[in-house]
């Protein structure tokens, strides 16, 4: 029986010798979640493949992840990998399956793609196989910073973020670069296989201004968000629930000058560089991707949900179309008095009471401007819509981003921020994360992250729209489109702005 094994090797060893070898590179081949890779894999002396049978696989050889025999690609094929596999060219100059490329193109990564990929290649009187190995990774989302005043005077800051793989490490530091004790971290894993991190620290007002969280995986990308404790009130000041609104703000650094100089400044502050990283150009473009990318366009529309108008509870000088999603202000409203309509509102018919959810609505249509009035935003139901500003506070269950002609953008948060947007929106997109209390909005044209207030919700909150009066464009409320399939859409990053707790 072994004089037939070792019988069998050397006429392999005889044959290959005198055929080809597989060869795949040495290092794993490293990619994000969602992006597409390609694993090289040639043979060695080149020669023509279309004629070699071509087997991709990971676990089990009758099960392949690609199969390409008698000169195409085979049906049989493992699920999970349907679709997203295809022969590809491991370099602009390759010759391909011609010259011997047999190099696999996967698409829509996910976090079940890390592992090796065995490339196996057999012709009539030998067969050769080499392992490629995925690396999968993820960036998750800008950390998002609460704080929570303590009795004895320091501040709770809690720090979440999720969408991570590997499990990423979390480092707090205060603007004159001190690292700061995390007072406790947990993660968590979702059925996506990938992380989630909470973490809390509790520093003292005279500590630091600047409070930042942190989170970076083993390439050095990173993500930070950074939140201005100075601003907030003490805890005694805070009677009500909804009184405890704090003015912060997470810069996620848009500027790449920026990042470079964190970076700078965390190499000076752990004394060595992450690794992989010695030219500052590739560093710098690196980590300004690190600090800007944010939720996808894709992955907002991952919660989208259909939004109408509610015709019961609409202002009388509204004016709404038949399918209850278009709005503007009504032929007869007179608008005399100065300042914003804020009486002039509609509700969406849909209720939310968890979960996320996210909607869009255009704020132009041409060939007129983009609208200089209006207000988007959600609201508890039950709510009443009133004249006055003061009125349609948080506490009061009232939630928005309200834009007033020249007096620019404000939120309704105890301490409004005013941002100036420039140029003035023409699609906006609302993302509600009930559970975690978060009112974000993105300019969707500009695939760009506006702000995000931070709050809790209680009870059902449903969508608001307040035209404004005297635009000539109303507010459409979209029926979003499908997460859009193509690579180079879902790879496209948003930028983020800046954020702010309330
Ligand atoms: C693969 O694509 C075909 C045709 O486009 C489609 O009918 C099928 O449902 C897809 N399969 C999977 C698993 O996505
Ligand atoms: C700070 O807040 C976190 C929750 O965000 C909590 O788990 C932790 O116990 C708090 N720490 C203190 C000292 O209150």
């Amino acid at each position: 029986m072994s004089s037939i094994i070792i019988a069998f090797l050397l006429n392999l060893l005889v044959e290959s010798s005198e055929s080809f070898t597989v060869v795949v590179p040495g290092d794993p081949v490293v990619a994000h979640v969602g992006s597409s890779v390609i694993l090289p894999c040639w043979i060695s002396p080149p020669e023509n493949a279309e004629a070699l049978e071509i087997r991709w696989y990971r676990h089990d050889f009758n099960n392949p992840v690609l199969l390409y025999n008698h000169g195409k690609i085979q049906d049989t094929q493992e699920e999970s990998y349907r679709n997203r596999t295809s022969l590809s060219l491991r370099s602009d100059q390759s010759g391909g399956l011609k010259d011997g490329d047999v190099s696999l193109r996967l698409e829509k990564l996910s976090v079940q793609d890390e592992g090796p990929f065995r490339c196996y290649v057999s012709g009539e009187s030998s067969y050769d196989s080499e392992d490629v190995v995925l690396k999968i990774m993820a960036l998750g989302s800008t950390p998002v910073l609460f704080p929570k005043p303590l009795d004895d005077g320091r501040v709770n800051i809690s720090c979440r973020s999720s969408g991570w793989y590997p499990e990423p490490s979390v480092t707090w530091t205060s603007d004159d670069g001190r690292v700061l004790r995390p007072g406790g971290s947990s993660h968590s894993r979702g059925a996506d296989g990938m992380f989630s991190v909470h973490s809390w620290t509790a520093v003292s007002r005279s500590d630091a201004q600047l409070v930042s969280c942190s989170l970076s995986i083993r390439t050095g990308e990173l993500k930070e968000g950074r939140l201005n404790i100075q601003g907030i009130m003490p805890s005694d000041a805070s009677s009500g629930p909804w009184k405890a609104l704090f003015f912060t703000l997470l810069i996620s650094a848009l500027l790449g000058l920026v990042g470079f100089m964190l970076y700078k400044h965390r190499e000076k502050l752990t004394g060595k560089k992450p690794a992989e990283e010695n030219c500052e150009e590739g560093t710098m473009e690196k980590l300004t991707k690190a600090v800007v990318e944010d939720m996808t366009m894709e992955e907002l529309r991952r919660h989208a949900v259909e939004i109408s108008i509610d015709r019961e509870r609409l202002h009388p000088d509204l004016t709404v179309s038949k399918d209850c999603k278009i709005m503007r202000d009504g032929p007869g409203y007179n608008h005399t008095d100065e300042g914003f309509p804020y009486e002039l509102c509609a509700f969406g018919a849909q209720r939310f009471t968890s979960g996320r959810h996210y909607w869009e609505v255009d704020l132009v249509r041409s060939p007129n401007p983009p609208k200089h009035y209006w207000l988007i935003g959600v609201v508890k139901e039950g709510s009443s819509a009133s004249k006055h500003r003061s009125a349609l506070t948080p506490s009061a269950g009232f939630w928005f981003l309200c834009s007033d002609g020249p007096h620019g953008f404000h939120t309704n948060t105890d301490q409004s921020i005013i941002l100036s947007l420039n140029p003035r929106p023409e699609r906006l997109g609302v993302l509600l994360d009930y559970d975690d209390g978060q009112l974000s909005f993105y300019n969707v044209t500009e695939r760009k992250h506006l702000l995000t207030i931070s709050s809790r919700f209680s009870g059902s909150v449903v969508p608001l729209f307040g035209p404004g009066a005297g635009d000539q464009s109303p507010i459409t409320i979209l029926d979003c489109p499908e997460p859009v399939e193509s690579a180079a859409e879902s790879s496209q990053p948003l930028l983020s702005n800046n954020s702010s707790d309330a």
